[in-house]
């Protein structure tokens, strides 16, 4: 079938790589215990925290958008033009204008910002979350797909 999989055993703490899965690249970050907590507290600046409107699999909504809390794993598309977004994982990475950056992804065509869940911030001109796919984790062995 088209699904794709990787050995992410090797993927360091904090670290982002890319798969690439029907044409499209695939976010896969692995990420810290800091940085699982603080997709709480940037909640109240994000416009859908809840990923109610945006897509991801059941299994995948939850507050981590993941099987794993620490492996997240979303489509490196940004809902607004299609641009690959950055990986700016580092706290103050980004001036968001008077609130904090945790740490997420940047999209640099039109400014638009996401957080380690790939939640959409507000006042952005993306209108929806990085969308989760399918995939599945055996171990260390990650599967896009189906
Ligand atoms: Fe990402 Fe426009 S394509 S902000």
């Amino acid at each position: 079938g088209a699904a794709v999989t990787q050995d992410i055993g090797s993927i360091e703490d904090g670290q982002m790589i890319v798969v690439k899965y029907r044409g499209k690249p695939i976010y896969v970050v692995k990420r810290t215990e800091d940085m699982v907590a603080g997709l709480e507290s940037v909640k109240p600046l994000l416009s859908d925290p809840e990923s109610d409107a945006s897509l991801q699999p059941e299994y995948c909504k939850n507050p981590t958008r993941s099987l794993d809390p620490t492996v997240l794993v979303v489509e490196g598309v940004c809902t607004h033009l299609g641009c690959a977004p950055n990986y700016r994982p580092d706290v103050g990475a980004v001036d968001l204008g008077g609130n904090d950056w945790y740490g997420g992804f940047f999209c640099p065509c039109h400014g638009s910002k996401y957080d380690l869940a790939g939640r959409v911030y507000s006042g952005v001109p993306a209108p929806l979350n990085l969308p989760v796919p399918e995939y599945g984790m055996d171990g260390t062995i990650l599967t896009v797909g189906e």
